[in-house]
């Protein structure tokens, strides 16, 4: 297999609809993405895959959606106001601005740089003459912090005008509603509540296509518990995490690793956290965290709000403020993390004609087409045999129906959008009412009776 560039995949999910720059005919706007709509399903599938796994099938996880603006007393008593900053440095050179601590990790390695005081970074950079990785100068600015919280004005008149924040991270809303979910569902501690909703940062130096943008999605669980059981329980979701993500998303294991944050890297909140990487062309990225935010969260948030959130256990006739466990992924991400996992060039053909098939095996459940119904020619006696079978079929599955160009350049088109069934009605089928069914990861190929169908896909997909 030939080298899987980022080139290539953005080039691929934009010529195959999955992902556009956004306000493309404005000349883009940087950072921004649209999905279209192969995009639009993939990422459809991905999240409601996790609200089935995470709240329906579970009797312990409670669903929310949450505002994305709230009040601004929120941010302050999460710590986000004080503590959600990156070392901002600028080259004085070249005048682009960057994050300091991403350039020397890149030369240095994480835990050279984990946990450094912002003077300690700005002499990192000064003293090993770390380059502008624009100019390749060496000309750096004092190292400052930047908050990432995105801000924005509501109020109708020029005095009524607020500054508010759109929200940094989506959990910020569920301990918000932590006491309303208690009272309104019956659950007792242990439970969750999870959400899938926007968050907002304004990072100094978005990038790598999706995988770090100012506008994206999360998928955030917190787990409500007693504290001294809150180890047991991050073991627990660290596991299940990860087999989520090789049972259900289909990731590939041995390209997955649980990573545990240095004690000085952590987030402000964290008591200890790993992070959920996926080992790319460019190395391990990370995808996702599951934290151990012990009680700070509703602990601050009681006492910014002068409201105690505690829970009362009343077995043990005990009142204390619940620990909590979360796991934090964000959907753009992951929806880069499957491409990459999926993206693959095979050579194919024989000895006279070899050509290279690009073919994106993601698994069944996040494929965004599940079937293909290709009439063999466009002839009205199997093109309307085919709408029949289409029709029957799209009312349970996503399915496309494509009629124009050879079969063999439709069969490519499904592989490269990851289709994993094609089913091909041709002049045998007007007699014995059985298709072609065709595999895209082996390709091979079966006759079926139209009538065996249903069965066959809801054994197989
Ligand atoms: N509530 C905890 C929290 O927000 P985080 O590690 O800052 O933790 C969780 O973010 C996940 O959100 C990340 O693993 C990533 O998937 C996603 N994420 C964070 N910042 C992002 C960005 N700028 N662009 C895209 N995804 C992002």
């Amino acid at each position: 297999m030939t080298e899987i560039t980022m080139e290539k995949i953005v080039s691929w999910a934009k010529r195959r609809g999955f992902v556009f720059p956004s306000s493309e005919i404005y000349g883009g706007f940087s950072s921004s993405y649209d999905y279209g709509p192969l995009g639009a399903e993939l990422i459809a599938n991905i999240k409601n895959l996790w609200w089935q796994k995470m709240v329906h099938e579970r009797e312990d996880i409670e669903g929310i959606d949450g505002a994305i603006i709230t009040h601004p007393k929120v941010w302050e008593a999460s710590g986000h106001v004080e503590n959600f900053t990156d070392p901002l440095v600028d080259c004085r050179s070249c005048k682009k601005r960057f994050r300091a601590d991403k350039i020397l990790e890149e030369k240095f390695g994480i835990d050279k740089v984990a946990g450094k005081s912002l003077a300690e970074i700005g002499e990192m950079l000064q003293n090993e003459e770390v380059p502008c990785p624009h100019c390749g100068l060496v000309d750096w600015t004092e190292v400052r912090r930047f908050n990432l919280l995105l801000e924005t004005n509501i109020g109708v008149t020029e005095e009524d005008r607020k500054t508010v924040y759109l929200r940094g991270e989506t959990c910020q809303t569920i301990y918000l509603n932590w006491e309303n979910v208690l009272n309104t569902s019956r659950q007792k501690i242990p439970f969750g509540i999870a959400q899938i909703g926007k968050a907002f940062r304004n990072e100094i130096t978005p990038g790598n296509f999706i995988f770090r943008t100012r506008e994206f999605e999360q998928m955030e669980m917190q787990f409500f518990v007693a504290p001294e059981t809150a180890d047991g329980w991050y073991e627990y979701w660290k596991n299940e995490r990860m087999n989520y993500l090789v049972d259900e998303v289909g990731l590939s294991r041995d390209k997955l690793h649980l990573r545990q944050h240095a004690k000085n890297e952590m987030a402000h909140y964290a008591k200890d956290a790993y992070d959920l990487e996926y080992n790319t062309p460019w190395g391990w990225w990370e995808f996702e965290g599951i934290h151990h935010r012990g009680d700070w969260d509703l602990s601050r948030h009681s006492l910014y709000s002068g409201k105690k959130l505690e829970y009362f256990d009343q077995e043990k006739n005990l009142k204390y403020t619940p620990w909590v466990i979360e796991t934090s992924g964000g959907v753009g991400r992951l929806a880069l993390i499957a491409m990459l996992d999926a993206y693959c060039e095979e050579e194919v053909g024989d000895e006279k004609k070899k050509e290279i098939r690009v073919v994106m095996k993601f698994s069944k459940k996040i494929a965004p087409i599940k079937i293909a119904i290709l009439p063999l020619m466009k002839k009205d006696e199997l093109v309307g045999m085919a709408k029949r079978v289409f029709d029957q079929l799209k009312k349970k599955y996503v399915c496309q129906f494509d009629v124009t160009q050879s079969i063999g350049k439709r069969y490519r088109r499904q592989d490269e959008i990851g289709t994993p069934y094609c089913l091909t009605v041709d002049f045998d089928s007007l007699d014995d009412q059985s298709v072609t069914i065709r595999d895209r990861d082996t390709m091979e190929q079966k006759r079926i009776s139209i009538k065996d169908l249903d069965s066959f896909f809801q054994e197989n997909l």
